[in-house]
């Protein structure tokens, strides 16, 4: 877009930057936007003139959240299921092939307007990236066109043709697996960024999820990976051993997943990461009354943790980055500085990204401005509508 933005009168900028703490705060501070872009931070006091001026009257600033986690082609919801799990049900996962039914049966359309209704309510929360990932079409031709869809939306978006083994296979998950890695790849790669496969009992297992991961690899997707949601299991550690970005839930750690994860955290400032990111999605624990992980084990080990809400019709149907970072304080023994970092500059690093997450200049202006003064507010007033205003991309919304 022409012209700049001046936000002024921030009483705390998170900026994410080294220095000042964690959250590199700096108080009385202005961010100037030009083109999509931040080319200045400083004092208020020294801000240069804009076209445009937005004064946030004192109120605390943040980068726009990194939603890495999210399921929005789908159609169809399990609101019965969730009340049986509220009534002592345990979740399985069984679950996802309902939601592949209803939404083979959606037309294009119907999973247009969900995914559009879902981005805009997440947006309103001050999420300003969302990754989107496909696994609820399970043929070629539904998972190619849930990535489309997709496309559309988001430029962070994830096959998922290894959601589950859809009925249809149920008796050879070998021949869905070449199915995965042959037909359905090709169809859906030109419009995935990512690959990923839901690793667990009752999904993959490590040999088919590592097949189809290297199979991903060598169509140019960078790997992420479900794993360890539901129980220990081999998850964690390939994910570490094929270098992706992240690996999600990290719910049933051992000391050597952790140990595994913790050596691959790098000084980002160094040049490109190899990172593996810790995602960890609360909103799943708290919808299937599950456990939660382990967030402070992860901290004090020195991995790269970053929240997401998971977005799905099953295991995790909210779209709201405050209620998770609110979680991961509550439930997680995440400080509020900690959370918030991890759902701004730990999701930018679990999607591998340098330019957003940060309020730094040459960094996307995707910025939130707070109805409150502080960010310890997103945890201190859970369910709060704290989200005054959004920019996205230099452009309030
Ligand atoms: O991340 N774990 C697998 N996939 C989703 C659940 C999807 C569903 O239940 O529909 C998750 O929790
Ligand atoms: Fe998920």
């Amino acid at each position: 877009m022409s012209g700049s933005l001046l936000i002024d009168n921030i009483g705390e900028l998170v900026t994410n930057s080294p220095g000042n703490g964690p959250l590199g705060i700096r108080r009385d501070a202005a961010v100037l936007a030009e083109e999509g872009r931040v080319v200045w931070v400083g004092p208020s006091a020294y801000a240069p003139a804009a076209d445009r001026r937005i004064d946030a009257g004192g109120a605390a600033v943040l980068p726009g959240f990194v939603d890495s986690h999210a399921h929005l082609v789908f159609a169809g919801d399990r609101a019965a299921e969730f009340a049986a799990r509220m009534a002592g049900q345990p979740y399985t996962g069984g679950g996802i092939r309902t939601t592949v039914g209803a939404t083979r049966a959606a037309t294009d359309e119907e999973l247009r307007a969900t995914v559009r209704r879902l981005h805009g309510e997440a947006l309103r929360q001050g999420t300003t990236t969302i990754e989107i990932k496909s696994g609820y079409g399970l043929t070629v031709a539904d998972e190619a066109r849930s990535l489309r869809i997709a496309a559309e939306t988001s430029t962070e978006t994830t096959f998922l043709g290894a959601h589950v083994v859809p009925a249809e296979y149920a008796d050879r998950p070998d021949d869905y697996v070449g199915l995965v890695c042959g037909p359905m790849l090709a169809a859906a790669a030109p419009y995935a960024k990512w690959i990923d496969v839901f690793c667990e009992r009752g999904a993959f297992d490590v040999d088919h999820a590592r097949a189809i991961l290297a199979c991903g690899q060598a169509a140019g997707l960078g790997v992420r990976l479900h794993a360890n949601q539901l129980g220990p299991g081999p998850g964690v550690q390939l994910g570490v051993e094929l270098g992706a970005a992240s690996v999600d839930h990290c719910t049933y750690l051992s000391d050597a997943d952790v140990d595994a994860l913790a050596s691959t955290t790098v000084d980002w400032m160094c040049g490109s990461s190899t990172t593996t990111v810790a995602t960890l999605l609360p909103g799943a624990e708290f919808s299937t009354r599950s456990p939660y992980p382990d967030a402070r084990r992860l901290l004090d080990a020195g991995v790269t943790v970053a929240l997401a809400t998971d977005c799905n019709p099953g295991s995790s149907y909210t779209s709201s980055m405050p209620f998770c970072v609110a979680l991961a304080v509550r439930e997680m023994r995440m400080t509020p500085a900690e959370a918030v970092w991890a759902a701004t500059a730990g999701g930018a690093r679990a999607l591998r990204r340098d330019d957003i997450g940060v309020l730094t200049p040459g960094a996307r202006a995707d910025l939130v401005v707070l109805d409150a003064p502080s960010h310890l507010h997103l945890a201190y007033r859970p369910g709060v509508p704290l989200i005054r205003q959004v920019i996205r991309n230099g452009v309030p919304q």
